[in-house]
């Protein structure tokens, strides 16, 4: 299987799954516990039709939006994930410059493996940093200030990792960062030479925005899960929150919101967006999927500050139908992790490039030319 066989999510999963050792596939692929909020991310986008309007003579297809401040040529940007260097050796650099290639936003994790000023140096567009509110707080001082120095226009705080979730093929393969050597696991990278050979012989893995802090995750090899449990702060609340979005003093999101509370709340600490999100089914399973949330969501603050719908995306019709229920802007991470692993820039150039004309086709089809145009009268649940 090659990059050009590549048409849809599935396509890529399957190469990403060729190109990579299993422990770091099912990394990505896997979620926590039964997978059942995993599962339902996707699935909820089915329980909703779409219902086009014709004749309405659509040329010219315009469908570009302005989230938290940025102005992006498609409705959908990469959201911040972990590790990329692991995936691909080109890492972060890929997603930026793919992303920057389609006018969108992307994120850059607290977790990343490229620093934000190389980023920086190869994306001129907007830029996410998200950020993990550690139990050190010379690190978490030192990450908002670098990503402010390295000019991103947003940060994006994650607010439902306070505990590791309980990710199970993680404790099956026993993936760890950095990568653990395990009879397991040296078998996985030995039949996978090409990914091993990159490892080995391009740039050092390293996330270089804890390295100077801590050790975990570097040189010491922990899970995600052991990482969140252990470096992050559990007693993280609304002030801690507060103070962050005052300290930085410009776009501001929480990543990880689903109930109309605390919806409510982020708008009263002065946020400038949430991300509907259960962190991709990978925290708390059980939880409810972010498009099934959308709607109360948006009811309550959708005009009082931007709502991101994130996490399940695989379809441009995906994406269409959360717009219609009032989200800004979509997001996701797989969606673009697969095709990161399978080919790099030019995979996640591809992934991006096939959303893109399935999000124009969809549109010439619902009848519409332009993203304010959606709304929930072309939409019927089932
Ligand atoms: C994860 C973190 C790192 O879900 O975002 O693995």
């Amino acid at each position: 299987m090659r990059l050009t066989d590549c048409h849809n999510f599935a396509d890529f999963r399957r190469l990403a799954e060729q190109r990579l050792p299993s422990p770091i596939f099912h990394y990505i692929d896997g979620a926590a516990d039964d997978e059942v909020t995993y599962r339902r991310n996707t699935a909820a986008y089915e329980d909703v039709d779409l219902v086009p309007n014709v004749l309405n003579g659509v040329e010219d297809v315009d469908m570009s939006v302005e989230v938290m401040g940025q102005k992006l040529d498609m409705p959908f940007y990469c959201a911040p994930t972990a590790l990329q260097r692991l995936f691909h050796h080109e890492g972060e650099r890929a997603v930026a410059k793919a992303a920057s290639k389609y006018g969108t936003m992307f994120g850059v994790s607290s977790l990343a493996t490229v620093t934000v000023e190389k980023i920086a140096e190869v994306a001129p567009g907007p830029k996410m940093f998200q950020f993990y509110f550690h139990k050190d707080r010379g690190l978490n001082d030192a990450l908002l200030e670098r990503a402010r120095a390295a000019k991103f226009n947003v940060m994006a705080l994650t607010v439902d990792t306070i505990t590791g979730g309980n990710r199970e093929r993680d404790l099956r393969t026993g993936f760890t960062s950095p990568p653990r050597l395990t009879p397991s696991s040296l078998f996985s990278f030995a039949a996978h030479p090409s990914w091993a050979w990159n490892f080995l012989t391009k740039d050092k893995f390293d996330m270089p925005h804890l390295s100077g802090h801590v050790s975990e995750g570097t040189n010491l090899a922990v899970s995600v899960g052991e990482y969140f449990s252990t470096m992050l702060d559990p007693t993280m609340n609304w002030k801690d929150a507060e103070k962050l979005c005052a300290q930085w003093n410009g776009q501001f999101a929480l990543k990880g919101i689903m109930s109309v509370e605390d919806a409510k709340r982020a708008v009263d600490i002065g946020c400038t967006g949430i991300m509907v999100s259960n962190h991709g089914g990978r925290q708390l399973d059980g939880s409810r999927a972010p498009f099934d949330q959308l709607a109360e969501i948006c009811d309550a603050v959708g005009d009082q500050i931007d709502v991101v719908c994130e996490g399940g995306v695989q379809r441009g019709t995906h994406v269409l139908k959360a717009l219609s229920v009032g989200a800004k802007a979509v997001s996701g991470g797989r969606f673009y992790l697969y095709s990161l692993a399978a080919a790099g820039q030019a995979g996640v150039e591809r992934a991006l490039g096939n959303l893109r004309t399935e999000l124009e086709r969809d549109m010439r089809l619902m009848g519409v030319s332009k993203v304010r145009e959606l709304n929930r009268g072309n939409l019927r649940w089932r």
